[in-house]
């Protein structure tokens, strides 16, 4: 069975492109990503993924996510992820030309060798990158994200309350993520570097869009909010791009 994805700019279903070098169970195909722009972004250069371009200053998210953590997180979390994927893929030439999002989406057949690299750095690499582009101030919720979450929680008011209450719940490291699934934005929550792609392959009837997503490592948020979680969270309403996340939903 073929299946339809939704994460827009990253992932579409298409027959265009095969993954030869990934091995499937008699009754799995590979989920293909359709090669736009910003996915081929997300290929490694000669066998290599790299740190993508942040597009903003370290302190244009200020007061709410300072600069020094910006900095730290971009320059050696999010590195630190990229290096250690490529140490990894290094055992793997055969599947080194994938996208990430290739990997993750089929992350049951991904070697042994080099299954749990590709979940916990190459999730951390699409995590982080995914993040970054949902960061900016002065934006304002738009009519699709507001229909949608409307009908999906009662009110703006619900979502983002609900969205709060499951983040302060996360226990240990993870993210909670806004995805769009059957037509209604749900919040989800994962643990480490884990992400919504990754259930994909298992349950790729289910694929979700991936509409927004908060960091809830402490390395996101401890120099400035310390163990002050609610502050980061609900800081964060003020530097969500709400035009990236509104440009997702066409
Ligand atoms: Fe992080």
């Amino acid at each position: 069975m073929k299946t339809k994805t939704n994460r827009k700019d990253f992932i579409k279903t298409s027959a265009l492109l095969g993954l030869g070098a990934l091995t499937f169970g008699v009754n799995a195909e590979p989920i293909v990503a359709e090669p736009t722009a910003k996915e081929a972004d997300s290929k490694p250069t000669n066998g290599k993924y790299e740190l993508p371009a942040l597009g903003y200053a370290y302190n244009s998210l200020e007061p709410f996510i300072d600069a020094q953590t910006m900095e730290i997180h971009y320059s050696k979390h999010h590195q630190a992820y990229i290096n250690k994927l490529n140490e990894a893929m290094d055992k793997e030439p055969s599947l080194k030309n994938k996208s990430i999002e290739e990997l993750l989406l089929n992350l049951a057949s991904v070697p042994a060798s080099v299954k749990g690299a590709v979940r916990n750095h190459g999730g951390g690499h699409w995590n982080h990158s995914f993040f970054w582009k949902s960061l900016k101030t002065g934006t304002s919720m738009g009519s699709e994200f507001t229909k949608l979450a409307t009908a999906s929680f009662g009110d703006i008011e619900n979502f983002k309350t609900t969205f709060e209450k499951v983040s302060m719940g996360v226990f240990g490291s993870g993210w909670v993520w806004v995805i769009l699934q059957n037509k209604q934005l749900k919040i989800v929550t994962s643990a480490n570097q884990d992400n919504p792609l990754m259930d994909a392959a298992a349950v790729p009837e289910m694929m979700p869009k991936v509409i927004l997503g908060i960091d809830l490592w402490e390395h996101a948020y401890y120099l400035k909010h310390q163990n002050k979680r609610i502050d980061y969270v609900t800081g964060f309403w003020n530097v969500v791009n709400w035009d990236e996340i509104e440009g997702l939903l066409k």
